[in-house]
């Protein structure tokens, strides 16, 4: 590989700052000064920016456990943003997985596999998402058979997907569903003259959030984990 897309490609500096840097003689491979782009970079090189040794970054499949009062954006003027939590190098490359609200907790996925995200986030691949829900009302028996059936959500014209709902307690409950609409959960609890205080997600697809990963902390995803949302 040419030197200045190796240096690319582990820093996330564009081709001309690349060159830059170069130029600059910040660069060495194997302890030698180096200022040429085209130099081809060897399995066994060592390229050193400023005294730090570079490796590509591979494709990242991270879980977080998003807490409340960060936001699911690349950027935000007002709030923390759910990328402040990560110690991740070229962390501008990662996107999430579909979102989370502001106040909502729980699973996030993060990556920079545009495609493997394509596929878990679009509607044609109906991955399930469960919710543990709190209502400022109680939870009327009539929701489960209401939310299996599909309910209108204001200003829109197909009613939701049938999901499941598991009334845990009074006030709480679990729900399943197959599509990521807007705000779907709280519209749906909307729809039926209920509120929700508190949401949080436990699970994607066949992947629960592992009951020993902190609020706020995260890590990559295992093998069977990618192999469990492959199904
Ligand atoms: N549904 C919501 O209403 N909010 C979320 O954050 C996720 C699903």
């Amino acid at each position: 590989m040419r030197l200045d897309k190796f240096i690319c490609d582990c820093t996330g500096l564009t081709r001309s700052q690349a060159g830059k840097v170069l130029r600059q003689k910040r660069v060495t491979i194997n302890g030698q000064l180096v200022k040429q782009a085209s130099l081809q970079v060897a399995d066994s090189d060592q390229v050193v920016l400023e005294g730090k040794p570079l490796t590509i970054v591979g494709l990242r499949y991270i879980m977080l456990h998003k807490p409340a009062g960060y936001l699911c954006a690349n950027d935000d003027p007002e709030h923390p943003i759910v990328f402040n939590l990560l110690d991740e190098p070229i962390v501008e490359r990662l996107h999430t997985v579909g979102r989370l609200d502001l106040d909502t907790t729980g699973l996030l996925l993060i990556t920079d596999d545009g495609q493997w995200s394509h596929r878990i986030s679009s509607p044609k691949h109906h991955i399930a998402k469960t919710y543990r829900v709190w209502t400022a009302d109680p939870i009327g028996d009539d929701a489960v058979s209401l939310f299996a059936e599909g309910i209108m959500l204001r200003g829109e014209k197909d009613p939701t997907k049938p999901a499941e709902l598991d009334i845990v307690a009074a006030h709480e409950a679990l729900l399943t569903i197959h599509e990521g609409r807007y705000h779907q959960v709280k519209r749906m609890f909307a729809a039926i003259g209920n509120k929700v205080e508190q949401l949080h997600r436990e699970k994607i697809g066949g992947l629960q959030l592992p009951a020993d990963l902190a609020e706020g902390a995260y890590r990559q995803l295992t093998a069977a984990e990618l192999e469990l949302l492959a199904k």
